[in-house]
């Protein structure tokens, strides 16, 4: 009985040390909205590594952020705000880091003419696997307009996109 415990345990804690990998599945937030694509992540040694793939979005710089919440109801407005667990001012993570920018604050992603945009960005701190700053069961959302990182949020318009980050594996 014992033994099966202790087999029962490592197991558990073996599942949450490899939860390094995840993906968020981008939907549009409306039946009109034709977004549509795939967030990746993965924990790397300098951050959170995340690769984007999207279809369906107006040519042009869309906003790009994690929000709290792991909701896409309401227009994507169940997110809630973007993550920001520092009560930081709104910013670009990668250069400004967690004091100076939201935790979620991922910048723009450019779409070209045909409506696809791709990204690649690492976002400092931040994990997938369970810790102080994680952002698995948060949301990713692509906004209508360009972040022009100004407070409190961007500026960014309403909520185009939107995928609940779900941890899919290990390395
Ligand atoms: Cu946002
Ligand atoms: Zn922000």
């Amino acid at each position: 009985m014992k033994g099966i415990i202790v087999a029962a345990l490592s197991l558990t804690l073996a599942t949450v040390a490899a939860a390094d990998s995840g993906v968020a599945l981008v939907k549009g937030t409306t039946p009109e909205s034709k977004v549509s694509g795939t967030v990746t992540f993965h924990d790397m040694k300098g951050g959170l590594h995340v690769s984007v793939q999207l279809t369906g979005l107006t040519p042009g710089d869309h906003a790009f952020h994690i929000h709290e919440f792991g909701s896409c109801e309401d227009v994507g407005k169940a997110a809630g705000s973007h993550y920001n667990p520092l009560s930081s001012p709104h910013g670009f993570l990668p250069k400004d880091g967690m004091h100076k920018a939201h935790s979620g604050d991922m910048g723009n992603i450019l779409a070209a003419a045909d409506g696809s945009a791709s990204l690649e960005v690492m976002l400092p701190r931040v994990t997938l696997a369970e810790g102080k700053y994680t952002v698995a069961g948060r949301a990713v959302i692509v906004h209508e307009k360009k972040d022009d990182f100004s407070q409190p949020v961007g500026n960014a318009g309403g909520r185009v996109g939107c995928g609940i980050i779900v941890i899919t594996g290990g390395k």
